[in-house]
C-alpha cells in the first residue's frame, strides 16, 4: 500500500472526514496500528510516561526519540508517521531545532514532527517548515513538556484569558505553516472554535467531538497498563476499547504455572526429534 501523505490529509480534511491517529512506540504497535488503517501513527513522547515508566514527558532524550521512531518506521509502511521532538531539543535556538528536525527525519525515518507550543515557537515552526522543508503537527493547550511551569497536569482554556492564547497559538502555528494541529485538554466549545477558525485540521485529544480528528495513547484504548493492581490510570477522556493487559497479564500467569506444574512444554511443544539410529551412535 502506499503511504499517507500531507496530500491525502488535506483531502480528508476537505472531505470532513475524520482523521484517526493513534500513537505506537514499537514494532509490534506499529504493526496493529498500520493494519488497522490507521492515518496517521505519532511516536509521541509520551514513550517516557506509557513505555519508559518516566513521572512525566521531560525526561525523554532526542536520541531515545529516535530509536524508537525508527522500530516503528519499520513496522508502519501505510500511515503518515509523525514524531514528537522531546523536550529540549527544538527550545533553545531555530538553528538548533532545524538540526535536530532533519535528524528526526533523516535517523527517525518518519515524515513529519511535532512540537508543543504556538505563538513561541512560530519562528521555528516556520524555519523548519520553508527553510529544511520539514512538515510539521502543531500541539496546544495542554502542553506536557510544560508541567514544570504550568504547575501539575491539567486541562486548558476553561477560562477566557487562557481560551484567547489558546485560538492564537493556534492560528500562529497555521500561519508559520503546520500542516495540522493538535489540541490537549481543551473544553469541546473551544476546540470546535478552534477547529471552525482553522484551515488545516485540528487533531482532539480529550478536546470533544468538534475536532477535524481524534489522537489517543495506544496504551490507554487499548487498556495496556490499567488492569487491576497497577497504579496508571486511564485518562477521563479516554475510552478504553480493550482489556489488552489483562489479556497479556491472564496469559502470563497461566504460563507460569503450565511451567511450575510441568504441563508446559507438552509432547505437541516439543517438535525436535533425533532418529533412534543417530541416538545410538550418539549414547
Ligand atoms: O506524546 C503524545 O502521545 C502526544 C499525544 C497525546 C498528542 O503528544
Ligand atoms: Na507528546
Amino acid at each position: 500500500p502506499r503511504r499517507w501523505t500531507l496530500g491525502d490529509i488535506r483531502r480528508a480534511y476537505a472531505r470532513r472526514v475524520p482523521i484517526c491517529v493513534v500513537t505506537a512506540y514499537n514494532y509490534p504497535q506499529a504493526v496493529h496500528a498500520d493494519l488497522a488503517e490507521m492515518d496517521i501513527v505519532l511516536v509521541g513522547d509520551s514513550l517516557g510516561m506509557v513505555e519508559l515508566g518516566y513521572p512525566t514527558t521531560q525526561f525523554v532524550t532526542l536520541e531515545q526519540m529516535l530509536h524508537h521512531a525508527q522500530a516503528v518506521a519499520r513496522g508502519c509502511h501505510r500511515a503518515l508517521i509523525v514524531a514528537d521532538m522531546p523536550f529540549g531539543s527544538y527550545e533553545v535556538s531555530v538553528a538548533d531545532a532545524m538540526r535536530n528536525v532533519m535528524r528526526m527525519i533523516r535517523e527517525g525515518h518518519v515524515q513529519a514532527v511535532k512540537m508543543e507550543g504556538g505563538r513561541r515557537i512560530a519562528a521555528t515552526v516556520r524555519a523548519c517548515v520553508q527553510q529544511a522543508g520539514v512538515a510539521v503537527m502543531g500541539h496546544c493547550g495542554l502542553l506536557p513538556q510544560t508541567v514544570s511551569a504550568l504547575g501539575g497536569f491539567r486541562s486548558y482554556g476553561k477560562n477566557a484569558a487562557e481560551a484567547q492564547t489558546c485560538l492564537e497559538d493556534a492560528l500562529a502555528l497555521q500561519d508559520a505553516g503546520a500542516f495540522s494541529v493538535v489540541l490537549e485538554c481543551v473544553p469541546e466549545r473551544l476546540a470546535r472554535a478552534i477547529t471552525a477558525a482553522l484551515e488545516v485540521p485540528t487533531i482532539g485529544i480529550g478536546a470533544g467531538a468538534g475536532t477535524s480528528g481524534q489522537v489517543l495513547v495506544y496504551h490507554d484504548l487499548c487498556g495496556l497498563l490499567s488492569h487491576p493492581h497497577h497504579a496508571k490510570v486511564t485518562p477521563k477522556f479516554c475510552k478504553r476499547f480493550a482489556r489488552a493487559g489483562e489479556v497479556i497479564q491472564e496469559a502470563l500467569e497461566r504460563y507460569r504455572d503450565e511451567v511450575k506444574h510441568g504441563a508446559f512444554p507438552s509432547a505437541e511443544h516439543s517438535p525436535y526429534s533425533i532418529p533412534d539410529r543417530e541416538w545410538e551412535r550418539f549414547a
